[in-house]
């Protein structure tokens, strides 16, 4: 399939109508967000959502989440809306938050993945809401990336993992928050946390009083065991490289390094400590910021493969506030593997 190439730079652009018209005419078109690239269709149309788990290569009982431009367009996509759901959407919508609810009879199964329950959010990059806008119906778009790689945070991935899968890929530059979006699900009380993203938990807590926050945010799942989001029980954002996240001081760090590098070994570490180092380094941001950590950690995973690291030393990072959803997505890429120095 022949690819398309937009570079866009403003809402305004040509290239937005044109992405949009494609996706009105059954089209897959990778579009920016304010969180990482989405591989997005229409949502309501069942034969656009197979093509999306094939250009992907994903399990089709792992659902889409739905994209909406305006709370208008939520309503006809569940049951009911409640009201915490519209104090959430007040305070974080457009924005990296995605807010799950019993869904109703529009959406196709398949974009539910068999589930009861649909995601939606409305993203605050503009590009995206003017795509969605012009599109006229809701977008269902995972990460545009190949399933089970690092998601996309710049076009660039994107048309590594997807050229000629896909009718279209829309370049408007680097994604601003990094990570994927917040999820929570209202179907449950307290609400739970399926998984962290910008909109922290301490954000989701002010405005709907308590919440729990799933296991799998933290561990892995036991074998057999029923993952409430079921993109957790796959393996996800993994570069090539095997990952081991090292916790400790930087001391530490560097002497663990000394001790068990090859030739192949690179570090994954934060902002100005690769000069401490004897081995290639990648960095993901600086060491007391978690949403620089959050901005950079998908581009680093995807780097250190790109140099043809063999074992990755990772620091450990914070775990509050976005750090939270930076020490997820990094636990995964590690496949859990945590050694303290
Ligand atoms: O920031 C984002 O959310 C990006 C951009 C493109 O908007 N999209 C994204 O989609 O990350 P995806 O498909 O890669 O991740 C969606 C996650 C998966 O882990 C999936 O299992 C979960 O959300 N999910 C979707 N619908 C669900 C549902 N009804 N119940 C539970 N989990 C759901
Ligand atoms: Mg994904």
């Amino acid at each position: 399939m022949e690819t398309k190439i937009f570079k866009v730079k403003s809402e305004k652009d040509k290239a937005v109508d044109e992405a949009a018209r494609i996706l009105r005419d059954g089209g897959i078109v990778a579009i920016p967000t304010e969180t990482v690239y989405g591989l997005a269709g229409n949502a309501l149309d069942e034969g656009v959502t197979d093509k999306i788990y094939t250009a992907k290569g994903r399990p089709s009982d792992n659902p889409l989440i739905v994209h909406i431009s305006e709370i208008s367009q939520w309503e006809p996509l569940v049951k009911e809306i409640p009201e915490s759901a519209l104090a959430l959407a007040d305070k974080y919508w457009p924005g990296p938050l995605t807010v799950i609810l019993p869904k109703s009879e529009i959406v196709p199964d398949k974009v539910s993945g068999g589930l009861a329950t649909v995601a939606v959010r409305m993203p605050s990059d503009k590009i995206a809401r003017a795509i969605i806008e012009k599109a006229g119906v809701p977008l269902a778009a995972p990460s545009a990336n190949t399933s089970g790689k690092p998601s996309p945070t710049s076009a660039r991935y994107v048309t590594e993992d997807l050229m000629g899968k896909v009718d279209a890929i829309v370049d408007a530059g680097d994604c601003s928050v990094g990570v994927e979006s917040t999820v929570i699900s209202l179907c449950e009380t307290p609400p739970r946390l399926l998984r962290p993203g910008g909109i922290t938990a301490e954000m989701l807590t002010e405005v709907l009083g308590e919440i729990t926050i799933d296991d799998a945010v933290f561990n892995k799942l036991a074998d057999g065991e029923k993952a409430a989001s079921p993109g957790m029980k796959y393996k996800h954002y993994s570069p090539d490289a095997q990952v081991v996240i090292v916790k400790g001081t930087f001391e530490n760090y560097k002497s663990f390094i000394e001790e068990n590098k090859t030739e192949k070994t690179v570090a994954l570490c934060f902002d100005g400590e690769e000069k401490g180092l004897s081995v290639r380094c990648v960095t993901y941001g600086k060491k007391n910021d978690p949403s620089s950590q959050a901005k950079n950690i998908f581009d680093a995973l995807r780097k250190v493969d790109e140099l043809g690291a063999d074992k990755v030393f990772a620091r450990f990072p914070e775990t509050d506030g976005v750090g939270l959803a930076v020490f997820n997505r990094l636990v995964r890429a590690a496949a859990f593997n945590i050694i303290e120095v």
